[in-house]
């Protein structure tokens, strides 16, 4: 069933919104009626996504706290928060030094959580909101070659269970793609290379549409509660078996 979601009025801050997904979800979220905040490192690839968007472009490395407060503090307002911004690195578990295991970790967990906590807090305020995470299938099994990742995604879910907590009435969700051909695995998404089909800045596919939309909806009815929803084939998000029976979770996804 098609999911109809107005986020006319409301504002979307979209982190790594130079990259595939992040861009991608910006869209969404715009063809939804919102009005798009991009956030990514400083760079030219930021302004053109940007612009090709008709969103705000505000740089910040997230993995600096205080930058991560600034951002949130910059906006006149904030309902939805997209926190996409991660790197992946491929290393086999015994030969990853530990600058890269900190750095994966700083990115992808840290990160995620200054933000968060500052989203959060003028969240919570507000009595209203809604935070996606990008996790990802990795997060629920391991990596022999990319151990930091899977270990930093995994424990996004959690991180997303306790923000879905401590946060209600804002929802907290957190998506879990397979693989999308973007630069972050490495993909050239202008070329299709079968058997993946690249979706990369072009667009998510249809049910990650539908789940960022139904998630980042919740703004707008300021439902609470929160869930985790994991992928199972590539490109395409689902919801849990059993979600359902979780308290506003991802219960419009199917
Ligand atoms: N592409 C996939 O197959 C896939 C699958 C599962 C999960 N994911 C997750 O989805 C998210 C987006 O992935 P993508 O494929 O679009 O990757 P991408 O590399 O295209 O985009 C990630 C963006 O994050 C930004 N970024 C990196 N470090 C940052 C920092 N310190 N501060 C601010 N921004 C920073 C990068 O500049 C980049 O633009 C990531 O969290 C990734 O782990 C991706």
């Amino acid at each position: 069933m098609p999911v109809t979601i107005d986020l006319t009025g409301r504002t979307a801050l979209v982190t790594g919104g130079a990259g595939g997904l992040g861009f991608a979800c910006a869209r969404a979220l715009a063809d939804a009626g919102a009005d798009v905040v991009l956030s990514d490192l400083e760079s030219p690839r930021l302004s053109r996504a940007a612009a090709e968007l008709g969103a705000a472009a505000r740089p910040a490395d997230l993995t600096d706290r205080a930058q991560a407060a600034a951002l949130v503090d910059g906006l006149d307002r904030l309902d939805v928060l997209v926190n996409c911004a991660g790197i992946m690195r491929t290393t086999p578990l015994l030969d990853i030094e530990p600058g890269e295991w900190l750095r994966v970790v700083d990115v992808n967990l840290n990160a995620t959580f200054w933000l968060t906590q500052a989203a959060g807090r003028r969240m919570a305020g507000q009595g209203a909101g809604s935070i996606v995470t990008l996790a990802s299938v990795a997060a629920r099994s391991g990596r022999p070659n990319a151990a930091h990742y899977s270990a930093s995604k995994t424990a996004l879910l959690s991180l997303t269970r306790s923000a879905a907590e401590a946060l209600a009435p804002v929802r907290v969700n957190a998506v879990c793609p397979g693989v999308v051909l973007t630069p972050h695995v490495g993909g050239d998404h202008q070329r299709p290379r079968p058997p993946l089909r690249p979706r990369g800045r072009g667009g998510l596919p249809e049910g990650g549409r539908r789940a960022l939309a139904a998630q980042a909806g919740g703004a707008a009815r300021g439902g609470g509660g929160g869930g985790v929803v994991p992928g199972q084939r590539p490109g395409v998000v689902r919801d849990r078996p059993g979600a359902q029976r979780r308290r506003r979770t991802g219960d419009e996804l199917t």
